[in-house]
């Protein structure tokens, strides 16, 4: 084995995953490669929806296609049903906890890791970028939503050591990385144990003292947050349940916290979110949304929607609607409901048409157009900071004497999409990519903002 090639399907923590095994492999001496001519092609599965799961076949047609020789690993998140099926089709099917022990089994000629817990997360990561990481903080799930196949292939929550995460963002922030996005299925349960209290950073840090020396979330970004630097701290994904008013005063007083918050709603309904086992209703999410857009002004939010669980009526479905309009998300993944083998809302009736769940999704999609686009334009006229992530050249024409001939995209501080056309002048003299510069808002569209570049 000397050259592999990993693809990603799925959330960031899958893509933070890769980015563990293209470190350990590389460790181990494997170098990267195309899909053509790898030794090794790893998919990293995502099975929270059956659209998710359908693409692996046709993927895997086409490795074998494009690359006979190649062995396959499927890794992720795999179903026990599905994971049957995909055995006779992949080489290996590898658990990610066992990571520091694939090759061992590969040499070995083992189809299967056991799913023992190992500490995959001190695995040093091969981060994909240069200027934003993402940094695992915890994995799996203990809430058992009834739709959610989380907890069913990651497991019980397991929390890294606050030391641990400390110094890998410690690490990062001395690197120059300038958005570090903190990570697990739900950051605000957070729970670990501090054993030996000794950072190798700033001496600000030993002044927290712990109770029963337990660290929760709200502690672990505080202890993060005094890391010095010139950095952006934020985190997904949080639920409602545990969002306490400790966490919500960390934007208040955490200095490189960015005011962005993703908090999964899932549904407007409250028979649907009892349903759905989400621990919280319609009245207690909007006032959670309440205090939070008074605490923290310009923050911006965004959730998850579910449209189509079984049973939601058309009544159901407005409450849905009509509590989107009143909270006014900035963003929103609308997703229609899949019924997920072993869940508990797998053993309901799929009641509602897939016609009717796309008429559903679409009719949320235009509330939050609106929204979005009413909040962007509060924005038109202001200075803010954006990380410049990426430029595109434009072919600029010879006889129009126009210099704005470079876009940068990025975001804002609070995590919106932007696009900056900079006069070839101002990007020549700095390459801004990884940078975060002053912009001036001119212009809103509901998916993202124009601005220009200020001194
Ligand atoms: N831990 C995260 C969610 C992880 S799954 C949280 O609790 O917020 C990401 C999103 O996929 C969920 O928020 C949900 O909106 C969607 N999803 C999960 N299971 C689904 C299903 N069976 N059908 C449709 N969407 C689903
Ligand atoms: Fe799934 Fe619910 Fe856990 Fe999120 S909180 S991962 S939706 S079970
Ligand atoms: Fe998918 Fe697993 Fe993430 S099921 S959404 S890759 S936690």
């Amino acid at each position: 084995m000397k050259t592999y090639h990993i693809i990603t399907y799925g959330c960031q923590m899958n893509w933070s995953d890769s980015e563990r095994i293209a470190g350990y492999l590389k460790k181990n001496n494997l170098q990267p490669a195309d899909l053509a001519s790898a030794d090794l092609v790893i998919l990293n599965l995502c099975s929270v929806r059956q659209t998710a799961v359908n693409r692996v076949w046709g993927k895997l047609d086409d490795i074998r296609k494009k690359n006979p020789k190649a062995k396959i690993i499927l890794t992720g998140c795999v179903l026990v049903a599905d994971k049957n099926k995909f055995e006779k089709h992949a080489d290996y099917i590898l658990d990610i906890k066992n990571l520091d022990n694939w090759l061992n089994k590969i040499n070995n000629q083992q189809l299967t890791t056991n799913n023992k817990d190992i500490n995959y997360f001190s695995i040093l990561p091969n981060y994909n970028s240069k200027f934003i990481a993402y940094v695992p903080i915890m994995t799996g799930c203990n809430n058992f939503c009834s739709y959610c196949v989380v907890p069913f292939t990651r497991g019980r929550e397991v929390s890294r050591p606050a030391e641990e995460i400390i110094s890998e963002v410690n690490k990062l922030v001395v690197q120059g990385y300038k958005l570090i996005i903190l990570l697990g299925q739900n950051v605000n349960s957070y729970v670990s144990q501090i054993s030996n209290f000794q950072f190798p950073i700033s001496n600000k840090i030993s002044k927290f003292k712990f109770q029963k020396s337990k660290v929760n979330f709200p502690q672990l970004l505080k202890l993060v947050n005094s890391i010095p630097g010139d950095y952006w701290l934020s985190f997904i994904t949080s639920h409602p349940k545990d969002m306490s008013g400790d966490l919500i005063k960390c934007f208040k007083n955490c200095q490189h916290l960015i005011p962005y918050l993703h908090l999964p709603l899932q549904a407007g309904s409250d028979k649907i979110l009892k349903a759905m086992n989400r621990k919280y209703d319609s009245k207690k999410y909007l006032n959670l949304i309440r205090k939070i857009r008074r605490s923290i002004r310009n923050i911006s939010i965004s959730t998850d929607i579910i449209v189509g669980f079984p049973n939601e009526t058309k009544q159901d479905f407005q409450k849905t609607a009509n509590l989107m309009k009143s909270i006014k998300f900035d963003l929103a993944y609308l997703a229609e409901y899949s019924p997920r083998a072993g869940t508990a809302s797998a053993k309901l009736k799929d009641s509602i048409s897939a016609e009717e769940k796309t008429q559903r999704r679409v009719a949320l999609n235009e509330i939050l157009k609106k929204t979005a686009l009413e909040n962007n334009k509060k924005m038109v006229g202001k200075n803010i900071e954006v990380l410049i992530e990426r430029n595109k050249s434009i072919n600029s024409n010879k006889s129009n004497k126009s210099n704005n001939d470079i876009i940068y995209f990025g975001k804002t501080r609070n995590f919106k999409d932007i696009k900056i056309s900079a006069n070839s002048k101002q990007s020549t003299i700095n390459n801004l990519i990884g940078k975060i510069v002053k912009t001036k808002i001119i212009k809103a569209g509901p998916w993202s903002l124009e601005g220009k570049l200020e001194k």
